[in-house]
């Protein structure tokens, strides 16, 4: 690729591992990339590739609700490239895993008729499968944790399932540190498992490592001991629920 055929915009996920798990192709992409805007901890990492980076985490970490915080960071990017191509939205893990703001981004970006290209990432499904052995060729369901109760998703307990966001369970806006974590929080979402797994069944609490202060973390527990566990349970770690053999 040279610079004639730069997009308007790149949305682009550096991977779980941060700049260790980067692609060659999104390397590639960054570097030709005028300004990257970033939610990730990877700011000295990227400035390395291309000079103009923004780390959006003021504006996300706000305790404001979601979806006005995903519109506000996606109207910004997209003024940004009013001024013209190369710009980049960078988020760990892949960048069309599980991420609001660039679903608006793409939204916004088909009713300017800009050019957008997406350049796959490591999500955390990919460091979940080799951390914990999975293979997912064996029947796979994912569900947002508070979206899988409220919703009332039906799980099928002979494949595997991933319960994403069980940290942000029991909250409702983005705030940071973690919210805190009164007993029965996790209380609703341990009934509704209970309905399809025995409470004797084995669950495990994961956290694959970031490559910076946020390591790798796995806690097994059984169904019925998921609230007891709730200090184990911080934002970030993803819930694993094996098949019932
Ligand atoms: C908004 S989603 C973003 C997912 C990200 N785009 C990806 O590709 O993995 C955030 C959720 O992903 C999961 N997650 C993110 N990083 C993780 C990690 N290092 N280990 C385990 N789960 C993680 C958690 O369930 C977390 O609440």
């Amino acid at each position: 690729m040279n610079n004639d055929n730069l997009a308007d915009l790149y949305l682009i996920g550096t991977g779980i591992l941060g700049m260790r798990q980067i692609s060659a192709e999104a390397y590639d992409a960054l570097s030709r990339c005028r300004k990257v805007f970033h939610l990730t901890s990877n700011q000295e990492g990227l400035k390395m590739i291309c000079p103009d980076v923004v780390d959006n985490a003021g504006e996300y970490w706000t305790g404001e609700r979601p979806g006005i915080v995903y519109k506000r960071i996606a109207d910004k990017v997209v003024a940004e490239v009013k001024n013209g191509p190369g710009v980049a939205n960078v988020i760990y893990g892949h960048p069309l895993f599980f991420d609001d703001i660039n679903i608006e981004l793409i939204r916004q970006a088909r009713e300017l008729d800009l050019n957008y290209v997406v350049l796959p990432g490591i999500s955390c499904l990919d460091t979940l499968s080799t951390d914990l052995e999975i293979d997912y060729g064996d029947g796979l369901q994912v569900y947002e944790a508070q979206d899988l109760v409220f919703n009332e998703h039906p799980l099928n307990p002979r494949v595997h399932a991933v319960i994403l966001q069980i940290g942000l369970f029991g909250t409702q806006n983005l705030t940071i540190p973690n919210a805190p974590c009164p007993e029965g929080r996790f209380s609703l979402l341990q009934q509704y498992l209970e309905k399809y797994y025995s409470p004797d069944h084995l669950v495990t609490i994961a956290f694959s490592d970031r490559g910076d202060e946020w390591t790798r973390f796995q806690l097994q527990c059984r169904v019925s001991e998921i609230d007891a566990n709730r200090k184990n349970i911080f934002k970030g770690t993803t819930m694993y629920i094996p098949p019932v053999r």
